[in-house]
């Protein structure tokens, strides 16, 4: 199983050296726990396998996954850049270090104001739409902005259609026939466009639409850098490798895959007759996934029609199961040695019957009052957290070199609604 658990010698759950069930005690549940040193070791086997085989690598985080600061200040200090795709993400990361040059901004519908700020906090701004250009030119001084464009190569993938990025159905990027245009365009309005960057998905474990996506979208870049001149400072494939979430699902070979894809790049780079641009990737799920696990409690048993393990999360804890169906392996922290004996389906608190994390897990004989782990729990999980039913977001916990801190405290009643006003005459 390629699933990353570890077990101590209490039969416990342990992550970064610690013990769930000890980390459950002392802070609460539910509580999101992030192991720093997966984090470290995710980050340089995905820069060594890739940088191997075309050393001119950059790694731009794709932070919409996991925006902790101590999440992002360790990459900061790994050396990763990061990709941005929205001014907010852009502000945080410039605030914890990243220069302006270490971040790709990546909008789609941006409204001019943000054109303004991301161009105006200096950083690489990669453009959606020939609408974001036009407006772009209006706003700045062309000569005092990095651009590259994203394009759709019309292959796309993901775990589910909701995270699929290319094709014709996606509102992503430039079409692959007007990009000559675009680039042309772009220099006449006093651009000087250095970059081109393609995105195909989320949650892919299937190499071949990787291999079809680099080959489309070297085609477009090939068709580019020859007939608007374009000579490209970087090419970016954007992010969008998965991670075993089922204990079927195997880690895709990373070494083989950079070795495979480079191979492909390398050859287009020559069949077009273009100069090594720097490569970038954008990798999100790889980096973070699974650095994390959501720790919760079993508050109550019921027996009905079905029978429900009820957890003290909800989907405002931790969207993917009710948005995308998604698998999340679930553990008993305290009950690591047991057996599953039954399928039951575990429910959270939120007052929706889509609020269910699974059906017919097989899982030990569980009681209230055990500690339910769910794994993978890194990337868009807190970051997709909400305060639906008036439900505080949860702590956060760093373990680092075996100790436990917090990271992010639980937010309270009045966090809820301090941005809220009574109107006069209501008062
Ligand atoms: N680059 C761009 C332009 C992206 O849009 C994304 C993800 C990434 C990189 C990183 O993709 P990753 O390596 O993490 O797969 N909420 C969904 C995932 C949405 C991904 C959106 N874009 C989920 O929970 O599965």
């Amino acid at each position: 199983m390629d699933l990353n658990i570890k077990t101590n010698e209490k039969n416990h759950l342990e992550i970064g050296g610690v013990d769930a069930v000890e980390i459950a005690k002392e802070f609460g549940t539910p509580t999101y726990v992030i192991d720093e040193d997966r984090i470290r070791d995710n980050y340089k086997r995905f820069y060594s396998a890739f940088s191997k085989y075309y050393p001119d690598f950059k790694v731009f985080y794709a932070c919409k996954a996991n925006t902790n600061i101590a999440v992002l200040k360790i990459l900061e200090e790994e050396g990763s850049c990061i990709d941005a795709v929205s001014p907010g993400e852009v502000y945080i990361s410039k605030k914890l270090g990243f220069t302006g040059n270490r971040i790709l901004f990546t909008g789609n519908n941006i409204k001019d104001s943000e054109l303004k700020e991301v161009s105006d906090a200096g950083v690489i701004l990669n453009i959606d739409s020939v609408s974001a250009l036009k407006r772009l030119a209006k706003l700045i001084n062309p000569e005092n902005v990095k651009i590259s464009f994203r394009v759709n190569p019309m292959v796309g993938a993901g775990h589910h259609d909701h995270c699929i990025t290319g094709g014709v159905m996606s509102k992503f990027g430039i079409m692959d026939s007007e990009a000559v245009e675009v680039y042309k365009l772009a220099k006449e309005l006093g651009f000087n466009p250095v970059g081109m960057h393609s995105h195909i998905g989320s949650g892919i474990l299937d190499p071949e639409p990787f291999k079809l996506a680099i080959e489309s979208t070297m085609d477009i870049a090939g068709k580019v850098h020859k007939e608007a001149g374009i000579e490209f400072e970087f090419l970016d494939f954007g992010g969008g490798i998965g991670i075993p979430y089922t204990p079927d699902e195997k880690l895709l070979d990373l070494d083989k895959f950079a070795e495979e894809n480079m191979k492909l790049f390398k050859a287009k780079l020559k069949e077009y007759d273009m100069a090594e641009p720097t490569l970038y990737l954008e990798p999100g799920r790889y980096l973070v996934g699974d650095a994390a696990v959501l720790l919760t409690e079993v508050n109550s048993i019921k027996q009905s029609y079905r029978k429900f393990i009820g957890i003290d999360a909800g989907f405002n804890t931790l969207l993917r199961p009710a948005m995308y169906d998604s698998y999340h392996h679930m553990v008993i922290a305290n009950k690591m040695d047991e057996e599953d004996v039954e399928e039951v389906d575990v429910a959270g608190n939120v007052c929706e019957s889509g609020d269910l994390f699974a059906r017919d897990r097989p899982l030990p004989k569980v009681e209230e009052g055990d500690i339910l782990a769910i794994l993978n729990a890194g990337a868009y999980s807190f970051t997709m957290a909400s305060n639906y039913n008036t439900r505080p977001l949860p702590k956060e916990v760093l373990i680092s070199n075996k100790k436990a801190i917090v990271v992010r405290k639980e937010q309270s009643y009045d966090d809820i609604f301090q941005k809220q006003t009574m109107p006069e005459h209501l008062k």
